[in-house]
């Protein structure tokens, strides 16, 4: 007999939105502010953002690595996780969402646990040699780059430490051997999910888009 999951219907899913999320009037507002940037909105959801706060805190993580600023929605989330001298670090290759999020690092008050880097991620991991272990990756920028990105830091990420990648469910079309969306960026997550799923112990947790998480150990 196959265990069913209970499915996440529209009033179980709101109540774990108006129960369990990172929102504060700064987040929500910030998501505003994008919008009237037109910045896209694709930022991880309120609900996600309390999970990876979860297991932040969790695993006493002190360093992050995000690929994949935005308007830093999801640094700011997880700075707010970290203890006071934590610190993290965020890569992002568009110029006006480097600038957006620079200001709304600063108005979060915290630019001091947040460096924002405007890069493209490859170039920069490729010279990157930083002075401390990480104890959490996120990646969620170009997802055709995911098993690179993972190649160059995983000797960076401590014993224990977890690497992550949003929309492991690819949009809804995982499943789907011809997605009529973006059928190139669905291939690089099925094909990320696996490389994943053999080099470390992982699972994807059915929030948001799916959250892949990997133990490194
Ligand atoms: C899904 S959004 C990130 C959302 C953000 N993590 C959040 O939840 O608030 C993806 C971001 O990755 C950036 N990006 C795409 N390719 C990149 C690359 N090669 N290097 C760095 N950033 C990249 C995009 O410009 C975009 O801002």
């Amino acid at each position: 007999m196959t265990m069913q999951a209970t499915a996440l219907k529209e009033d179980l899913f709101q109540y774990l939105v108006d129960n369990f999320s990172s929102d504060d009037e700064f987040l929500k507002q910030l998501l505003i502010d994008a919008q009237l940037h037109n910045i896209p909105q694709i930022s991880i959801s309120p609900e996600q953002a309390r999970f990876i706060q979860f297991i932040l805190k969790s695993i006493n993580a002190k360093y992050v690595l995000e690929i994949g600023t935005l308007a830093g929605y999801s640094a700011i989330a997880m700075a707010r996780a970290l203890p006071d001298d934590g610190n993290l670090i965020t890569v992002e290759l568009e110029q006006k969402h480097y600038e957006f999020a620079k200001l709304k690092i600063e108005e979060a008050g915290l630019s001091n646990k947040i460096e924002i880097i405007h890069h493209k991620a490859l170039d920069f991991l490729k010279d990157f040699q930083p002075d401390h272990n990480f104890d959490f990756i996120f990646l969620d920028a170009d997802k055709s780059n995911y098993h690179k990105y993972v190649n160059l830091i995983d000797k960076y990420v401590r014993s224990g430490g977890i690497i992550s990648a949003d929309n492991a469910f690819a949009f809804g079309f995982v499943t789907q051997s011809a997605p009529e969306r973006n059928p190139n960026d669905i291939k690089s997550i099925k094909s990320f999910n696996d490389f994943m799923r053999q080099k470390y112990f992982s699972t994807i947790a059915p929030v948001g888009d799916g959250l892949l998480l990997s133990l490194k150990y």
